[in-house]
């Protein structure tokens, strides 16, 4: 597959981030309607998973439990599912004209793996670069933000995965990770996300706006 640019492509990449509860799956659905009431085409994905290949890389990812998945292998898994999803995916809609919206993407990955995990930021900055061309820089990045501490009254009435029965400890660290990259990033903006509902979605409004007004 030949592989191009960001510039080469008309639609727009979306990307949400934030802990487990933050209120991401809520606000993308928001999104989506607050986009196609402007006429715009939108296409809703998440990480991990989503094609063939991504949902049987995810199944081992946030289910396995007969034996430890290291974290190098976790990495290199949401790598393998990241990059399955950008060809079959991601790649076309964009160059078609629509708008892509992922729940989750390479910032997840140096959030936690990179400080969850304590692989460290740099570890997973080399595999962006190894990605090459298929790398797609997200336009606007959002960044749900909430206190590590309020994540178990908002799983409270899930079954856990791998994932969500880690610690507090681990959430912080993927939390100030995030934040760290927030201030880094100019595409990367901070929502409260303990605000009411209402106030999320106006804040999302004024960073889509620009958006659609430029287009
Ligand atoms: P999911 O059920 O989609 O979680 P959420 O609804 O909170 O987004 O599970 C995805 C899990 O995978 C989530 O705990 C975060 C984790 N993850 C990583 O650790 N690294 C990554 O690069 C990605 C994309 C996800």
């Amino acid at each position: 597959m030949l592989l191009r640019s960001h510039d080469a492509m008309s639609g727009r990449f979306i990307t949400f981030e934030g802990v487990e509860g933050s209120g991401k799956s809520t606000n993308i659905v928001w999104t989506d309607y607050f986009l196609r009431e402007h006429g715009i085409d939108t296409l809703r994905t998440h990480e991990p998973g989503r094609t063939k290949i991504g949902e049987e890389i995810r199944r081992v990812l946030l289910h396995t439990r007969d034996e430890p998945l290291m974290p190098m292998t976790e990495l290199f898994m949401m790598f393998a599912s990241r990059t399955q999803l950008l060809e079959e995916v991601i790649i076309p809609a964009l160059r078609s004209g629509v708008w892509v919206l992922c729940d989750r993407f390479v910032d997840s990955s140096i959030a936690y793996q990179g400080g969850g995990r304590q692989l460290g930021v740099k570890r997973v900055a080399a595999l962006v670069e190894a990605m090459g061309d298929l790398y797609i820089e997200p336009d606007l990045t959002i960044l749900l933000d909430i206190p590590a501490k309020l994540i178990p009254a908002r799983l409270s009435n899930r079954t856990l995965d791998r994932f969500e029965r880690e610690d507090e400890a681990f959430f912080e660290r993927i939390r100030a990770t995030y934040l760290a990259q927030a201030r880094e990033l100019p595409r990367m903006n901070v929502i409260d996300a303990t605000q009411p509902l209402e106030d999320v979605e106006q804040a999302i409004e004024a960073l889509l706006s620009p958006l659609i007004t430029a287009d």
